[in-house]
């Protein structure tokens, strides 16, 4: 299951709808980088390292949009197109490390204007290819952490779905259970946008893993009674000292995991470390609109009064000393996290 693929037929970048899922399971088709920009701000594309990926094919479509030859105008013009669509959302770094990547090339390269719009599309489809075995690698490692029985609270959606294939924190458990462990996760439903209960769920009914959806408020509960083992999420940015911000509620999950000596472990890519940002005060944390809080519905009805208010923060904060190992496609990594990532840095950044 690909979450995002080029058709060359009819060159239209093609995204799983996870705006509708798990009620629909279609596809959406993108023309323009404005329809890229859209998607991501919506949602209809998802969780950081998919974001990454699309932002780089919202680039191969902005120079598909320039229909002239000048090679400095489609610079330019591209150069516009990579400030607009790095505004879509603000916190998963992915974002500027996709347009980041494709305009060092775009600066760099020298040649027709049809070239560049064909490099620009090749590096799309390298980056999704990347992402991939990125993904596997950090499962592999990942799935080593997990013994034949563990119970997993897993927040948010980490799967196929937050990124081009296979998935993160939800691809280390969707590892362990390809290897014949047994493993039994605990689905935090994720208020507001339920990316746990619509579409992680959704992903482990696909893999035939056992689970059990939960509110979010029971994590502390479980963990508090002996119930959990493990605690597995994902990350939107990292900072180099090690603090994680990912899906508002992984602070608290993380909190409680903490105070009963459960370790937590946050997964991802290292286009996801912003090796420019010492600490995680430093992140801009997304607050997405009230309508997302307040539609919320029971028994048919809306059980907010007229006018109530909201306030609705897509991400949090959680401190590096809270965070058990950091598992990368390097490896896991273990305190002290500011000198470990930093051996994994990448040259020029
Ligand atoms: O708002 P979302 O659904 O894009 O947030 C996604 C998350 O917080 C994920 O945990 C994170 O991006 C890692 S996905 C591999």
């Amino acid at each position: 299951m690909r979450t995002i693929t080029w058709d060359e037929q009819k060159a239209v970048v093609k995204l799983i709808d996870q705006s509708v899922l798990p009620m629909k399971f279609q596809f959406v088709e993108l023309t323009t980088h404005d329809d890229v920009y859209h998607a991501i701000k919506n949602m209809v594309v998802r969780g950081a390292p998919a974001i990454g990926v699309a932002a780089i094919y919202g680039m191969a479509l902005a120079a598909r949009e320039y229909k002239g030859q000048d090679l400095n105008a489609l610079k330019a013009s591209l150069a516009a197109a990579g400030k607009y669509l790095n505004l879509a959302r603000p916190t998963a770094v992915n974002l500027e490390w996709g347009i980041q990547r494709t305009m060092k090339m775009v600066d760099e390269f020298e040649g027709s204007a049809d070239q560049l719009k064909q490099k620009i599309l090749d590096l799309a489809n390298q980056a999704a290819d990347e992402d991939v075995a990125t993904n596997m690698s950090i499962s592999r490692f990942g799935a080593e952490l997990i013994a034949d029985g563990d119970a997993i609270v897993h927040h948010c959606n980490t799967g196929a779905l937050a990124t081009v294939d296979y998935g993160t924190a939800l691809g280390v458990i969707r590892m362990a259970h390809e290897q014949g462990k047994r493993v039994h996760v605990y689905v935090d439903e994720t208020r507001p946008r339920l990316q746990g209960a619509r579409l992680t769920a959704w992903e482990l009914e696909q893999y035939g893993i056992s689970y059990d959806i939960i509110t979010d408020s029971s994590s502390g509960y479980l963990l508090r009674s002996g119930k959990v083992d493990k605690v597995f999420f994902g990350a939107d940015r990292v900072a180099v000292n090690g603090d994680v911000v990912n899906k508002i509620g992984s602070y608290m999950l993380a909190l409680a995991a903490y105070d009963n000596a459960v370790p937590a472990y946050s997964v991802f890519p290292l286009s996801t470390v912003d090796f420019n940002c010492p600490s995680g005060e430093n992140i801009p944390i997304e607050e997405r609109p009230q309508a997302e809080v307040l539609n919320l519905q029971f028994n048919g009805e809306n059980v907010m009064p007229e006018g109530a208010s909201a306030r609705n923060f897509a991400f949090d904060v959680t401190p590096h000393r809270l965070i058990s190992g950091l598992i990368t496609e390097h490896g896991v990594l273990y305190p002290p996290f500011c000198r470990n990532l930093s051996l994994l840095k990448p040259k020029g950044v």
